[in-house]
């Protein structure tokens, strides 16, 4: 099959990675002559585990392309846009204006039976909208619309790509049914279950599902507040929970708060939708605020752990980027932290190994470090923000030795309690005595 993909950015890079590499032909589109020129020489600007291998085998291999004119579109069999959807500002609603445009500049390009598939994430009714540019710069001419939500995590991307739990497709048309059926046949040869349903329905799952998962980690995140008040430990609550089918043991890791590119974007999108037919989502909304509000709450509890301030204090922030395994620090629990402890009156030195670069600009008066031991030299605590595996594993002797005082606080949990009495740290983890 041939297919373009719009948007050589997270999710436009790694869907057309992965689609070449099932072997289809593949074209990616991208305005960035600087982005698409690098990854002609495979040179891949996002940090993914293996992408960049990804990338280099199938542009070897003649399956991948990377151009900034949609020259050949006439030929393709799909068109997927997967530009980006940032939050407007203002109102918190996804910005369309990318994705419009592209199919502005594609409508005249295209063949009569394209399919045009939005893998952006994208609210409902933006498929009708899409539609209605298409009818109009092509009037009588058969191109579809379909909705096809990607539903990959930053650091297990191509992992997620090619084990999908699900692949969700929405239109009602039978021949786009069929050629996105057969873009996916690898998949399903391997029992990803496909499901079809109507374009509005497939828009309006994704957003159900990081909203819902953004509830189960708010959830459990509020059960450890408590833990900590009642004397219980919140992971062992959370696998008495998961132990539950209908519950599920995934998103019960309780920490700082979640943030990233997606669910905090996703979720005020949402909210707005709903707001918009006239109807509110209660359990939404309150989810939105109650993180929010954590994010910041962190520097207080480093401030418990030093005695009730930081005022004076230097504190080593183990963690930058919002999860580990990417360089992405978009709205990272990381950054209200860290500049609620320098209001608070703390100087900050940080290390992570991917995302320095990124905190920088936002950042600017934090001591960025080579390691977690320079991070750590004369600091009163260590604060955990991002379970990269190399805070995980860390010399304790070497940490003691380099602090003015021995106290973690692991907003990760990625300690126990006991190993660190034993190394002789004060230390004070998320929802556990
Ligand atoms: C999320 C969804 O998991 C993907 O399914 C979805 O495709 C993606 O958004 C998207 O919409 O594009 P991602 O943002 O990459 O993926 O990262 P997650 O692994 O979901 O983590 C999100 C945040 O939740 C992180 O800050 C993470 O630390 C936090 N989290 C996650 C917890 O605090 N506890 C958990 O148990 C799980």
């Amino acid at each position: 099959m041939r297919v373009t993909m719009i948007g050589a950015g997270y999710v436009g890079l790694v869907s057309a990675a992965c689609f070449a590499d099932f072997g289809h032909e593949v074209s990616c589109i991208d305005k960035d002559a600087h982005r698409v020129a690098a990854l002609n020489r495979s040179e891949v600007p996002i940090f993914e585990p293996g992408l960049s291998e990804l990338v280099e085998n199938n542009v070897r291999q003649g399956r991948l392309e990377f151009a900034v004119e949609a020259t050949g579109i006439d030929r393709t069999d799909t068109v997927f846009i997967a530009v980006g959807t940032p939050s407007r500002r203002g109102d918190g609603y996804a910005d369309l204006s990318f994705v419009y445009q592209a199919v502005r500049e594609i409508a005249p390009l295209l063949a009569p039976g394209t399919v045009v598939v939005t893998k952006s994430t994208v609210p409902v009714g933006t498929g009708d909208e899409i539609e209605r540019i298409l009818r109009e710069k092509r009037p009588g001419v058969d191109l579809q619309t379909v909705s096809n939500p990607e539903f990959l995590r930053e650091g297990a991307a191509i992992q997620d790509f090619k084990h999908p739990d699900r692949i969700v497709v929405g239109t009602d048309d039978a021949r786009a049914r069929a050629v996105l059926a057969e873009i996916y046949r690898p998949l399903y040869l391997n029992a990803a279950p496909i499901m079809y349903v109507s374009r509005r329905t497939a828009e309006l799952i994704k957003y159900a599902s990081n909203a819902f998962l953004a509830t189960k980690i708010t959830f459990i995140n509020e059960i450890a507040d408590l833990c900590e008040l009642v004397g219980a430990d919140v992971q062992d609550i959370a696998l008495g929970m998961g132990l539950d089918n209908r519950i599920g043991g995934k998103f019960l890791h309780a920490g700082p708060g979640f943030g990233g590119s997606c669910f905090p974007k996703d979720m005020a999108a949402l909210i707005k939708t709903a707001h918009d037919h006239g109807t509110q989502l209660r359990v939404v909304e309150t989810v939105a605020a109650v993180n929010e509000q954590r994010k910041r709450a962190m520097a207080r509890k480093v401030a418990a752990a030093l005695g009730g301030s930081v005022r004076g204090k230097i504190i080593a922030v183990l963690g930058l980027t919002f999860k580990p395994n990417t360089d992405d620090t978009r709205d990272s629990p990381a950054f209200p932290l860290i500049m609620a402890l320098q209001d608070l009156g703390a100087a900050v030195r940080s290390y992570d190994p991917a995302g320095m670069e990124q905190a920088k600009p936002a950042l600017p008066s934090v001591t960025y470090c080579t390691s977690s031991y320079a991070a750590a030299e004369g600091a009163d605590a260590v604060v955990i923000v991002t379970e990269w595996e190399q805070f995980r594993a860390l010399d304790f002797d070497r940490l003691r030795s380099v602090m003015a005082q021995p106290v973690i606080v692991d907003l990760r949990n990625v300690y126990r309690p006991d190993e660190m009495l034993r190394a002789n740290f004060r230390y004070v983890s998320v929802g556990r005595a």
